[in-house]
């Protein structure tokens, strides 16, 4: 089943929540590095792309990705529980990936927690490939698996 959501740029307002996701959704048990404060800083900084999926009640989506001249690497990703399995997370990573042919970059990147198997799947299915495992990336905690894909391949 699809939710059916909008997807569109995230407001400066959605700072706090955009932050509060972050805390319970991908940073449990870690210190928690993605303040209010800092996704606001990214959300203005020209070169990062901060999406939102909204049904009519709630923000229940959000990615964030920096845009750099090679590659673009996904900051965050989180979809709220309630909403998870339907979808959102493949729109909002096709948002991005569809953003990036338009600008003219084929590699999508990112990291993520090595327990997190989950996500694993869910870039797995995407069609991510595991590249690099990074010893103690998270705080010193936690190891990172960092994956990719080649947009020129594959539709
Ligand atoms: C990972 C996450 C973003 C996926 O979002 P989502 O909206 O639930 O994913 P989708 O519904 O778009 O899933 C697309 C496909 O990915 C795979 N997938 C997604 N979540 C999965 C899971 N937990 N286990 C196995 N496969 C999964 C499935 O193949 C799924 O298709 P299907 O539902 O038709 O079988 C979401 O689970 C989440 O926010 N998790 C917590 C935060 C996190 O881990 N963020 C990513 C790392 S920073």
């Amino acid at each position: 089943m699809k939710t059916t959501v909008t997807l569109g740029p995230a407001r400066m307002g959605e700072a706090a929540r955009i932050a509060g996701m972050s805390r319970t959704l991908i940073e449990p048990g870690l210190p928690w590095s993605w303040t209010p404060r800092r996704v606001a800083a990214h959300m203005r900084q020209r070169d990062n792309m901060v999406v939102t999926a909204r049904t009519e009640k709630d923000l229940v989506g959000f990615a964030m990705a920096h845009f750099g001249d090679d590659s673009v690497h996904v900051t965050l990703l989180a979809v709220a529980e309630s909403a998870q399995r339907h979808g959102v997370g493949r729109q909002l990573i096709g948002w991005i990936e569809e953003s990036a042919v338009t600008a003219g970059v084929f590699t999508v990147e990112l990291e993520l927690r090595a327990g997190n198997m989950g996500a694993k799947q869910f870039y797995t299915a995407l069609g991510y490939r595991e590249t690099l495992r990074v010893p103690r990336y998270y705080s010193g905690l936690e190891d990172a698996i960092r994956m990719a894909r080649n947009l020129r391949v594959g539709g």
